[in-house]
């Protein structure tokens, strides 16, 4: 069957570089991008190809989107993020999980074939290994977000064993892009240091400087969505999420690398609320079953990365 893709929360982070490879992979047409945000705000890039503004959580007007251009495919991505989520405890739990269900629920009524649900490596806590976090571990989630997740991640695995869903997953790690920012989560400090950087030469940090965390470059986050969606179904052992891993760095190992790009440049500490986020997550992650089920292999390690954000960031500002 052909695939028909909606993408929904297509204007955040991840939407809007999903959106570009879903449509140069399958032709513009066959993907709908959708955000609950008008058309003159959000990136043009969208607006290539179908837009439709949807707030996930009106579930007559989901399925009135489904409908209108024959969906069989949902890539779901609308949430709010860690710190944001901390903010707003109750709106965190019905935006990240109705749309969840109403998706699934489709699924299951067999108007969808098959659904991308992103995790994170929120489902971890403080009992949690911290270091290369396996599979299958203690996970005992602290944040609003970590909980929603977790319990989506459950619900997902409930779906498939049931009603023979076909939803896939990935606990991304903190993800680094140049052509979207991210918003409202723990990791996006990684993100916004490039710009100060190269617009101020230093950068106060809201995590202290010995925070490792497991991060990755977009471009591999994106490869990896793509290609665990496109894996047959019946190499996947994982019902939930696949832990999948880029590098590992703290705000102060990639104060060094970029520091090699700009020698002058330097980072202060002044952590905030999001500390605790960060130190009840892992600092490393094992992604041997991703690499086994579905070949999995990122391409940028700490250097690469840092080297390309730079460049590209150059570019744009
Ligand atoms: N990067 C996300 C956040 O910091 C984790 O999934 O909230």
């Amino acid at each position: 069957m052909n695939e028909k893709i909606l993408i929904i929360g297509a204007s955040g982070q991840i939407g809007i570089e999903l959106t570009e490879r879903l449509r140069a992979e399958y032709g513009k047409e066959a993907v709908v991008a959708s955000d609950v945000k008008a058309t003159t705000d959000v990136d043009p890039i969208l607006l290539e190809g179908p837009y439709e503004v949807l707030n996930i959580l009106d579930k007559e007007a989901l399925h009135s989107v489904v409908k209108k251009h024959n969906i069989n495919q949902v890539y779901l991505l609308a949430a709010l993020l860690s710190a944001t989520a901390e903010k707003n405890p109750a709106f965190a739990w019905e935006l990240n999980m109705n749309g969840l269900f109403y998706v699934l629920d489709m699924a299951k009524e067999g108007i969808l074939n098959k659904i991308y649900w992103p995790s994170s490596i929120a489902v971890f806590g403080p009992s949690t290994p911290r270091v290369m976090t396996p599979q299958d571990t203690i996970m005992d989630p602290n944040t609003v977000y970590g909980i929603s997740k977790l319990a989506g991640e459950r619900w997902c695995d409930y779906y498939h064993q049931k009603f023979n869903v076909d939803v896939r997953s990935i606990r991304y790690p903190g993800l680094i892009g140049y052509k979207s920012a991210p918003g409202g989560g723990t990791t996006d400090y990684a993100v916004d240091i490039f710009y100060k950087a190269l617009q101020e030469g230093s950068y106060t940090c809201f995590l202290s400087a010995d925070t490792a965390l497991p991060m990755m470059m977009m471009s591999d986050a994106i490869q990896a969505t793509v290609q665990l969606m496109q894996s047959d179904r019946s190499r996947l052992t994982v019902g939930g999420a696949y832990n999948l891993a880029g590098m590992s760095f703290t705000p102060a190992s990639l104060t060094t690398e970029i520091q090699k790009h700009l020698p002058s440049f330097t980072t202060h500490y002044a952590p905030d609320f999001r500390q605790a986020i960060a130190d009840s997550w892992p600092g490393s992650i094992d992604d041997s079953i991703a690499q086994r089920d579905w070949d999995w292999k990122a391409e940028y390690d700490t250097p690469t990365l840092v080297a390309k954000m730079l460049e590209e960031i150059k570019k744009k500002i």
